[in-house]
């Protein structure tokens, strides 16, 4: 593939889901492209993956991203024009469990990083936030002007901390650019890469597949009792493609902006509210599986209803989905079977 663009972007965590997913994008766009990930939660068939869905070869350095010495040496052989850091560990259950790992690890490469970004003048950065900074909102749709509210588990503080981080750093002459996801699912269409959860899943959409797969007996639904039109809890699940373009676009935000000193955080969902027993229904319909499924209590520390105004990502980037929730679960699927050999 040519590359025409004068763009190189370090992708931290490139290797991961939403990761590897960008990364293709950002090929697509004709950027050039570094990509760091420890592998200590991905596999090198993902890079594989990329490197066979794009048809280019991935330039790629095993780095942990706490490691000080390997990204100032990276950054010192490469004029990188902007950085893009998904790396950071994501299980909601496992920051609970061992909070202590989860501020190292979140909190920890940021600073890491910003400081190597500072010491060689890379002064563009996106981040992978979440709504989890938003807890339980006042307003069920939430904008960026919702604020903080008590964060439901470690992971949420991390997310909370490391954009507070960032809104003080931007003082320093960084431009940064903070990305609220919603609920990322799905596959790339090809199947060549997806998710990689790593022993039994916390998110719904992997355990929806394993089960449907045979890995799993059934499905539990945590909670009907929720003040929903069907009692379970309401998400905003969004294409992990469409996650992986608006990066793309946030990096064209940034080149067009003048200021030296930039914090601006975007919602990254559909802005359409679907509930866990409508997914359900409607992965069974789309793929025509069955899928045994049962209703059971709560889980600690859920929020009831949250999902995306994406009015100022529309409005700023000029993004828009492009895939619907049918397309999202199909993908879904189809990289199960993929990963089964099914
Ligand atoms: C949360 C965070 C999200 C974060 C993600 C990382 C919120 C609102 N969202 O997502 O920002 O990136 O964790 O993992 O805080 N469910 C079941 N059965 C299952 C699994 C899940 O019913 O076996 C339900 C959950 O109770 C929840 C919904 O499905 O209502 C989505 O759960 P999950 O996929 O884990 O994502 P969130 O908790 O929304």
């Amino acid at each position: 593939m040519t590359q025409n663009s004068t763009e190189h972007v370090l992708v931290t965590g490139g290797a991961g889901y939403i990761g590897s997913h960008t990364v293709v994008e950002l090929i697509a766009a004709g950027h050039k492209i570094t990509l760091v990930d420890s592998l200590e939660r991905s596999e090198y068939r993902i890079i594989e993956g990329i490197e066979s869905i794009t048809n280019s070869k991935v330039e790629f350095h095993k780095i942990d991203c706490l490691d000080f010495s390997s990204l100032d040496d990276l950054f010192s052989k490469n004029k990188f024009t902007s950085v893009i850091h998904f790396a950071a560990y994501k299980s909601v259950n496992e920051s609970v469990v061992n909070p202590i790992a989860y501020y190292k690890n979140n909190v920890g490469s940021l600073l890491v990083l910003l400081e190597v970004m500072k010491k060689h003048q890379v002064i563009d950065l996106i981040f992978s936030s979440s709504c989890t900074v938003y807890g339980q909102p006042d307003q069920v749709q939430v904008n960026e002007l919702a604020p903080f509210k008590k964060p439901e588990s470690p992971y949420g503080s991390t997310k909370q901390m490391c954009e507070k981080i960032l809104e003080d750093a931007a003082t320093e002459n960084f431009r940064i650019v903070s990305l609220r996801y919603f609920n990322p699912i799905g596959a790339h269409p090809s199947t060549l890469i997806g998710e990689l959860p790593i022993g039994i899943p916390n998110n719904l959409v992997p355990y929806v597949t394993q089960t449907a797969a045979g890995v799993r007996e059934k499905l539990t639904v945590f909670g009907t009792d929720y003040n929903t039109p069907d009692g379970s809890c309401i998400r905003d699940f969004i294409h992990v493609s469409d996650v992986a373009t608006a990066h793309v676009k946030a990096i064209g935000y940034l080149k067009c902006k003048t200021e030296k000193r930039i914090f601006e955080a975007f919602n990254l969902g559909t802005g359409v509210g679907v509930s866990v027993l409508e997914l359900v229904k409607k992965f069974i319909e789309v793929t025509g599986v069955s899928l045994k499924y049962t209703l059971g209590p709560r889980r600690s520390g859920d929020v009831e209803k949250v999902f995306a105004d994406p009015g100022k990502i529309n409005t700023h980037f000029g993004w828009y989905t492009q895939y619907d929730l049918s397309q999202s679960l199909l993908h879904a699927w189809q990289w199960e079977k993929k990963l089964r050999g099914v």
